[in-house]
């Protein structure tokens, strides 16, 4: 289906949870509360958001969080989801920490890739950012997660000043040995932790020129077809890609072909907007699958045409956990 802007939109990030195992610091506020699992959606209601979307032409699905694994029951319900008509692609935005246990069944559910947040190698720092010590955690889950055919691995990485600006060089070293994508995303600021994002913001030009400096020039990967919010590039003679990811500087807006829905069931049009849809409400009242579908439908129709960062209207109700980035 076509939004009013003329863009398709065929691209659900459906968020499973809002809770999560990590306390990144530009994520997660201090003191925030999770949700108790009556106001998520429950897995029936959730297949039937999948099913109304896939019914509008969506077939690529993404799972996010919180930390869409833990989620109870998460194996089954990406079963169920892969086996919505309609659908060719199933990939999650994990932080990796269980995918050591959770890899293999995921894959053998049906999913078919993973991006896996990492901001450093560096143990100390990975500490001061998620305020977790799991390193070792996430390196097992990555290994695993490629073990188990859940690639080409995507690496996210968010670049945030006096915390990792220097330890994208190390990531981006990655990629001469690993056939995987690295990601460098700009900091975006949502809700509570706008100011921090302000102050912690590092433009892409800067990663990128600090890369070049260390590793060499970046060459423009071909087949940079705009249908991909990373613009990507690679070292000479790397297996793996750097991608530039730059939702402040270089807004993708105009491409943006996405719709996200909450865990507690909301139809989110724009991460960076505050408009919603509430699909629960109906849902629990008994709608029927075209009533649902014609509020998906709706939403579409009004999604706005871009983000407003550059006015200053920055997104107040919601934390990244909340909407799942
Ligand atoms: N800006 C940019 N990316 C963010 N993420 C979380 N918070 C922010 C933010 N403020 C990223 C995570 C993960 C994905 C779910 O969103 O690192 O890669
Ligand atoms: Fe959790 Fe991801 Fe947020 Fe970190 S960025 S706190 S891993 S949801």
């Amino acid at each position: 289906m076509r939004d009013s802007f003329g863009r398709r939109i065929h691209y659900l990030r459906l968020s499973l949870t809002d809770a999560c195992n990590l306390r990144c610091v530009y994520c997660l506020p201090e003191g925030i509360r999770f949700r108790p699992s009556a106001e998520l959606l429950q897995d029936d209601e959730v297949l039937a958001i999948v099913r109304a979307a896939a019914s509008l032409g969506i077939d690529k699905v993404r799972l996010t969080g919180g930390e869409p694994t833990v989620r109870a029951g998460v194996v089954e319900l990406v079963r169920a989801i892969a086996a919505v008509p309609g659908l060719d692609d199933l990939s999650m935005t994990t932080n990796g920490l269980l995918l050591r246990e959770l890899a293999e069944p995921l894959a053998r559910a049906g999913l078919r890739r993973v991006n896996i947040s990492l901001d450093t190698l560096d143990r100390q720092k990975f500490f001061c950012l998620t305020r977790r010590d799991r390193f070792d955690d996430v390196w097992a889950g990555i290994e695993a997660a490629e073990a188990a055919g859940l690639g080409p691995i995507k690496i996210n990485t968010v670049v945030v000043r006096g915390h990792n600006e220097e330890d994208v060089v190390g990531l981006a070293r990655l990629t001469l040995e690993r056939g995987w994508d690295v990601r460098f995303i700009e900091l975006m600021p949502l809700g509570r932790l706008s100011e921090f994002a302000a102050d912690g913001f590092v433009p892409s030009s800067e990663t990128k020129a600090r890369i070049e400096a260390a590793l060499g020039p970046l060459l423009l990967e071909p087949g940079n077809d705009g249908q991909e919010a990373a613009c990507y590039y690679r070292l000479a003679g790397a297996r793996g890609r750097i991608g530039l990811i730059s939702s402040v500087t270089a807004p993708f807006c105009q491409r943006c072909n996405r719709l996200r829905v909450t865990a507690d069931g909301r139809l989110r049009l724009c991460l960076l907007q505050d408009a919603e849809v509430d699909l629960l409400t109906p849902l629990r009242s008994g709608c029927s699958f075209e009533e649902l579908r014609e509020l998906i439908a709706e939403g579409i129709r009004h999604k706005p045409s871009g983000h407003r960062l550059a006015e200053a209207i920055h997104p107040q109700a919601r934390a990244m956990s909340q909407v799942g980035g």
